[in-house]
C-alpha cells in the first residue's frame, strides 16, 4: 500500500512539472487502428495521464476497428478538429502515409505509437521494440527446441498482416533468430493480426501432415484460433505454442493455464506517450525514437509478472478514481468558491445599494431644506413685497373713495374711477392671497378660528360704532397721526381733520414727545417705522403716567395673528391693517373715544360715590383688541394718586392746579388733559366735587355746623359753598341737616 502511494506521489510529481502552471488547455487526438485488450489498456493509461498534469489535457480517442480507409479519414477529421497534436497507430503503414504527412503540414506533431507509417514526416515514436520482440521470443523457442532430439525440430511462424510494421518487424527478429540456428526447421506462413485467419493457416498447415514442434504467433489473439485447430487436430502436447502481448487476463494467463508455453509482455506505456506529447507541446526536450524493450513470459515467471502487471492496472485504476475523487472535490469547490462569491457580490451589490439609497435619502433631504430655505425666502420677499403694497394701495383707495364722493364728476370720470377701484380691489386680493399663504404656511388651524371670531367681533363693534359716530359731535377729540410715511400722515389728516383735531408725527420718539406734550385723546400709529417703531412707541406710551390712558390704534401692514399678539402685548387697543377702508378707521376712532367716555364715567363714578375709598387692588382688565375701554392698572394708579393729592390739599382754600401738578409730577396741562381724559373733568371742576362730595358726607355723618364743613373741605366762605352745593346737589347744606 505504502508503495502504490509513494510511486503514485511520484509519479504525479513527475508530471505536474511537464507543464508547470501553464493554464492552456492542449488538446491530443489519437487514431486507433484497432480494438483489443492491449488496446484497451493503452487507451486506458491515455486517459488516466491526462489528469496528472498541471496544465489542461484533453485526450480524444477514436478507432478504425482496422479499417485502412476509415484510418485514413480519421486521421484528416481529427487534423481539421482543431488538436495540437495527433496520436497515431497506423493499421497499415503505406496507406496511412499521405495522411499523416497532410497533417504535419498543417503544422501539428504526429507521434507514432506502437505501429509506424511509411513516411519519415513524424515528430516522434514511442513503443516497443518488435524485433527486438521476435528476436527474444525465436531465441527462447530455439533454446526449448534444442531438447529435441529425436528429430529435426520444426518450427512454424504465422505473421500478422504484413502490411503494418509490427508485424514485419517481429519477423525480422524472429527470422534473425531463426538464422542462428541453423539446425532447426523454420517455416513461416503470412497470416493477419486475426485469430480466425491464424486458425486456418494452422489448421491447413497440421491436417497436411507437417507437425511443426513450435508455433509461434505475432500475438496471442492469434494463439487462441491457432491453439483451437491443434486440439481439433489432436496434437495438444506435442506442440508447443508461442505469442505476444503478455496481457494479465490473456497471454499470461494461458500461459499459466498451460495453453501457452510462452509470451513476451509488449510495452503498452499509454502515460509514457502523453507524456512525450506533452514535452513536444511545450516544448520539452524529447527523444524523437522511444523504443521500449519488453520481457519474455516463461511458466516460470509468469506468476510474478501476473501480479505485478496487475498491481499497475490496480495503480491505475486508484488513479482514476482519486481523480475523480478530486474532479468531485473540486467540482464541489468551485461552486462552493462561485457561491462564496456570488453571495459576496450580492453582499456588496446590497452594501452599494445601501450606500446609493442611503446618498440619495441625504440628497433629497438637502434639496428639500434648500427647497424649503427656498420657499421661506420667497414667501417672506413676496410677503414684504406685498407689505410694502399695502399703504400706497391705502393712499390709492382712500383718495379715490373721497374722490367719488364728488357728485360734479362726469360720467366718463366716474367710469375711470371704476375701473381704479376694481384694480385696487384686485391688488388688493393679490397682495392678500400672498399674505394668507404665508399665514397658512405659520398658523395653526385653531389660530385661523381663533382669528375669525375676532374679525367678527371687530366688525360688530365697527357697525355699532359707525352709527354712533354720526351723533357724537359734541366737542373735536384730539388725534395723533404717527407714520413714517408723508403721504400717509398727509391722507389721515384729510380724512380726519372735520371730526378731529389732528396732530401727526414722523416717528416714534416724535411721537411720544408730542403725546407727552398734548395728550391727545387717540394716537393712530404705523408699526414699521424709523427711530423708534410703533411697538417700541406704543409700550412707552402705555408706561409712562401721562400717557398711559391714550387708546392707541396700530395701523399697519403687519397683520399675522402674532404680530397683533405682539402689538396688544405691547398695549395697543386696536389694530387696523393695511389697507384700511376710511370709515373703518373712523370707526376704531369713534369706538375708542366712546370706551373712553364710558371710562371716564367709571371713574367719575369711583371718584365721586367711593371718594377715599377708591379700591386700587383691581385686576388689570382683558381688553386687548376689543376695541373697549375698562380701567387700565396705570389708570387706576394715577386715579390713586390724583385722590390722594386732592384729599390731603382740598382743606386749602388757596390750592392752585400748577401746585397739585407738581405734586402728581404733571405740567399743568397735562394735569387738565389727563384728569380731563380720565374723568370729562377739568382737574378745578373735578376738586370742586370731590369737595363737595366730602362735604356731603360729613353734613350726614358729623354734628358739624355748614361753615365748619364748608371750611374743612377747602371753600373760601360758606355762602359760596352753599351755593355750589345747591347747584350739586340740588339742595342747600341746611335743607340736608334739617332732614
Ligand atoms: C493490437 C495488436 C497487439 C499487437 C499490436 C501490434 O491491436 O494486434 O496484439 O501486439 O497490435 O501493433
Amino acid at each position: 500500500m505504502a508503495t502504490r502511494r509513494i510511486i503514485v506521489t511520484t509519479l504525479v510529481s513527475m508530471l505536474l512539472a511537464a507543464c508547470a502552471t501553464n493554464n492552456k488547455t492542449y488538446r491530443i487526438g489519437v487514431s486507433q487502428c484497432g480494438t483489443g485488450e492491449w488496446r484497451d489498456k493503452v487507451n486506458h493509461e491515455m486517459l488516466a495521464a491526462q489528469h496528472l498534469y498541471e496544465c489542461d489535457v484533453k485526450v480524444s480517442i477514436a478507432c478504425a476497428y482496422d479499417d485502412t480507409r476509415h484510418q485514413i479519414q480519421q486521421i484528416d477529421s481529427l487534423a481539421d478538429s482543431g488538436i495540437e497534436l495527433l496520436v497515431v497507430a497506423p493499421n497499415e503503414s503505406a496507406p496511412v502515409a499521405e495522411a499523416i504527412e497532410r497533417t504535419r503540414q498543417k503544422g501539428i506533431p504526429v507521434i507514432y505509437f506502437d505501429r509506424k507509417a511509411e513516411t519519415q514526416d513524424y515528430t516522434a515514436f514511442i513503443g516497443g521494440n518488435n524485433v527486438s520482440a521476435g528476436q527474444t521470443v525465436g531465441s527462447y523457442i530455439a533454446d526449448m527446441a534444442s531438447g529435441i532430439a529425436d528429430h529435426q525440430p520444426i518450427v512454424l511462424e504465422i505473421t500478422a498482416a504484413m502490411s503494418s510494421s509490427p508485424a514485419r518487424e517481429r519477423h525480422d527478429g524472429f527470422q534473425k533468430a531463426m538464422q542462428e540456428h541453423p539446425e532447426l526447421k523454420y517455416i513461416c506462413i503470412n497470416s493477419d493480426w486475426t485469430s480466425q485467419s491464424a486458425y486456418q493457416v494452422a489448421k491447413t498447415q497440421i491436417s497436411s501432415g507437417l507437425i511443426p514442434d513450435m508455433i509461434f504467433c505475432h500475438n496471442d489473439g492469434m494463439t487462441t484460433g491457432v491453439y483451437k485447430a491443434i486440439d481439433e487436430c489432436g496434437q495438444k502436447g506435442r506442440i508447443k505454442l508461442f505469442g505476444i502481448d503478455g496481457m494479465a487476463d490473456e497471454g499470461i494467463k494461458y500461459v499459466l493455464d498451460g495453453q501457452l508455453d510462452g509470451t513476451y509482455v509488449y510495452p503498452t506505456h499509454g502515460d509514457e506517450i502523453i507524456r512525450l506529447a506533452l514535452n513536444i507541446l511545450t516544448g520539452q526536450p524529447y527523444e524523437r525514437d522511444n523504443a521500449i524493450n519488453g520481457m519474455i513470459v516463461t511458466p516460470e515467471n509468469a506468476n510474478i509478472i501476473s501480479l505485478n502487471s496487475r498491481e499497475l492496472m490496480k495503480q491505475n485504476a486508484d488513479l482514476i478514481i482519486i481523480h475523480d475523487k478530486l474532479d468531485n472535490y473540486f467540482g464541489l469547490y468551485n461552486s462552493q468558491h462561485k457561491m462564496l462569491m456570488a453571495s459576496l457580490v450580492s453582499i456588496l451589490v446590497l452594501l452599494i445599494g445601501l450606500l446609493l439609497t442611503w446618498l440619495a435619502v441625504k440628497q433629497t433631504r438637502k434639496a428639500h431644506r434648500k427647497m424649503k430655505a427656498l420657499n421661506e425666502e420667497q414667501t417672506l420677499f413676496y410677503t414684504n413685497a406685498s407689505h410694502q403694497l399695502k399703504t400706497p394701495l391705502t393712499l390709492i383707495a382712500g383718495p379715490v373713495n373721497k374722490l367719488k364722493e364728488d357728485t360734479t364728476l362726469t360720467e366718463t370720470q366716474q367710469e375711470l374711477l371704476a375701473i381704479m377701484e376694481r384694480n385696487i380691489a384686485q391688488l388688493e386680493t393679490v397682495t392678500n392671497s400672498v399674505l394668507n399663504f404665508q399665514k397658512e404656511q405659520t398658523a395653526s388651524v385653531s389660530d385661523d378660528t381663533a382669528a375669525e371670531s375676532l374679525a367678527n367681533q371687530e366688525k360688530l363693534h365697527e357697525s355699532r360704532l359707525a352709527m354712533m359716530m354720526q351723533e357724537d359731535t359734541e366737542e373735536l377729540p384730539s388725534v395723533l397721526i404717527v407714520d413714517d410715511n408723508e403721504d400717509m400722515r398727509r391722507y389721515l389728516r384729510t380724512l380726519l381733520a372735520d371730526k378731529f383735531y389732528v396732530l401727526d408725527a414722523p416717528d416714534g420718539q416724535a411721537g411720544l414727545k408730542l403725546a407727552r406734550d398734548i395728550v391727545p385723546d387717540v394716537v393712530v400709529t404705523d408699526v414699521m417705522m424709523p427711530i423708534m417703531d410703533g411697538l417700541q412707541f406704543c409700550q412707552a406710551l402705555k408706561s409712562d403716567p401721562i400717557t398711559s390712558h391714550i387708546p392707541v390704534i396700530l395701523l399697519t401692514a403687519r397683520s399675522t395673528e402674532s404680530q397683533q399678539i405682539e402689538g396688544f402685548e405691547r398695549g395697543a387697543d386696536a389694530y387696523l391693517t393695511k389697507p384700511f377702508h376710511a370709515q373703518v378707521l373712523m370707526a376704531r376712532i369713534y369706538n375708542l373715544v366712546k370706551s373712553r367716555q364710558q371710562l371716564r364715567i367709571l371713574l367719575n363714578d369711583e371718584l365721586r360715590v367711593k371718594g377715599e375709598e377708591i379700591a386700587t387692588t383691581q385686576k388689570e382688565p382683558a381688553n386687548a383688541g376689543t376695541g373697549t375701554l375698562t380701567p387700565r392698572t396705570q389708570d387706576r394708579l394715577f386715579a390713586d394718586a390724583l385722590k390722594e393729592a386732592i384729599r390731603n390739599n382740598m382743606q386749602n382754600p388757596n390750592l392752585k392746579m400748577d401746585e397739585l401738578g407738581d405734586e402728581l409730577g404733571l405740567s399743568r396741562v397735562q394735569l387738565y388733559r389727563k384728569v380731563k381724559a380720565l374723568t370729562g373733568l377739568s382737574p378745578v371742576e373735578l376738586l370742586r366735587q370731590m369737595r363737595l362730595q366730602r362735604a356731603y358726607s360729613l353734613l350726614v355723618s358729623t354734628t358739624k355746623t355748614v361753615s365748619e364743613v364748608a371750611y374743612e373741605v377747602g371753600f373760601g366762605t360758606p355762602g359760596y359753598f352753599s351755593k355750589c352745593f345747591k347747584q350739586h346737589f340740588g339742595k342747600y347744606p341746611t335743607e340736608l341737616r334739617g332732614e
